[in-house]
């Protein structure tokens, strides 16, 4: 996040003396990535940020997969995962149910209506696509107002807390990265502005505008991290003497920052245009993309639904949450639903739906889609939800769906 922002106080001059009015010294944090070689903010904090209590174990949800094996595309109906209204009487960090995963990522569904403990992931970014639902996410860096359509990104070891407001509970789909999720690289200029053929731009991004202070008294804060089996994933809960939210000022180009999906400007063509002119970020060994609500292609002879696929490289996930998806009527699709498309399988649209497509000019789809370079496992969560006539749909008569 190369946008460089001051919130709060901070000193004229960074490393230098910083003094609160009782006169102690503030105490400096970099929180920096790359080893000191790439973004970085300075927080000033009124206690020191390394000062622990204690240290336990957390023990976290189920995070094993199985391979997609035998190999067939999957659908997956996440929002029956949380159909029973007790189902949702957990916290957007804990309730969370893994549906597909690998060494690089972890994509996983909930439904929260309590508010979350401190938290931080020690892993990589994550990515959170509000489906419905508002929420605060509370955080070192300040606070943030969140709802329907943003994807909040909240980097690497950012101590932070989600509380749901509203009447309803929060719908999320969760992007955990091992690695940092950006701005695809293309879209920067090389001192990292966002240039003008990018679909979106440095005034779509909102980020915390003031520091966020709490007190507190032996507070635990939620961690997870990297084990010493490749892959694998532990959990510590830390106790602090006092609450990590005592930052009085910061600045940099390192924080967590929302960007709404309605402010993703779509590039259309003449003809079909491909997956990437729909990027949004990118992590390690993977990408974020998304379908809005778009013309579309204008040729005379167009055929607006995508042509058959083989991303041989791939595999290809893409979560349904708004509109009505064209391409894929018949298939069983709806609301809430996710779709595995596996490399080495070719899919593509339902039967029937290039023909009922022509002469279309408008389509209102709204789906995240994720494309990952090696292959996802299903974990619990899939297992649970999955629509097993799905893989045979591209068999069914358009009229007659999923036999
Ligand atoms: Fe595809």
């Amino acid at each position: 996040m190369p946008h460089y922002r001051t919130v709060g106080e901070v000193p004229p001059k960074r490393h230098t003396q910083f003094r609160a009015p009782d006169g102690r010294l503030y105490h400096e944090e970099l929180v920096g990535e790359e080893g000191f070689s790439s973004d970085s903010s300075l927080l000033y904090h009124k206690e020191i940020p390394s000062a622990i209590v204690d240290a336990s174990t957390w023990s976290l949800p189920d995070l094993s997969t199985v391979d997609n094996h035998p190999l067939r595309p999957r659908h997956l109906q996440s929002h029956s995962l949380f159909a029973d209204p007790a189902a949702c009487n957990v916290d957007l960090v804990n309730g969370r149910r893994l549906l597909l995963g690998n060494s690089d990522v972890r994509l996983s569904y909930v439904v929260a209506e309590a508010d979350s403990p401190l938290y931080r992931n020690g892993l990589g970014d994550e990515c959170v696509y509000i489906e419905f639902g508002t929420a605060i996410m509370e955080s070192v860096f300040g606070s943030l107002a969140v709802g329907p359509g943003d994807y909040v990104i909240v980097p690497t070891a950012t101590t932070h807390r989600w509380l749901p407001t509203g009447d309803t509970p929060v719908r999320a789909y969760c992007i955990e990265a091992n690695s940092h999720i950006v701005p695809p690289k293309r879209y920067l200029s090389r001192f990292g502005q966002l240039l003008e053929h990018a679909p979106y731009c440095e005034r779509d991004l909102r980020a915390p505008a003031e520091p966020l202070t709490r007190t507190g008294e032996h507070v635990k804060v939620y961690l997870k991290h990297r084990g010493s089996v490749p892959g694998g994933i532990v959990g510590t809960v830390l106790t602090y003497p006092t609450h990590p939210f005592d930052v009085v000022g910061w600045d940099g180009c390192l924080y967590p920052y929302a960007f709404n999906i309605a402010d993703f400007e779509p590039i259309t063509g003449r003809v079909h245009q491909p997956p990437p002119v729909h990027q949004v970020f990118e992590g390690h060994n993977f990408v974020v993309c998304n379908f809005v609500p778009r013309k579309v292609d204008y040729h005379p002879l167009a055929v607006p639904v995508p042509y058959y696929h083989s991303n041989v490289d791939s595999d290809e996930v893409m979560f349904y949450c708004g509109g009505d998806y064209e391409a894929r009527k018949g298939s069983g699709i709806g609301q809430g639903s996710i779709s595995l498309h596996p490399g080495g399988h070719a899919h593509g649209p339902g039967p029937g739906t290039p023909e009922a497509s022509l002469g279309a000019e408008f389509f209102d789809e709204l789906a995240v889609m994720v494309d990952t370079f090696r292959p996802l496992g299903l974990g619990e969560g899939a297992l649970d939800c999955e629509d097993p006539a799905y893989a045979w749909s591209w068999n069914a008569r358009r009229d007659g769906g999923a036999e």
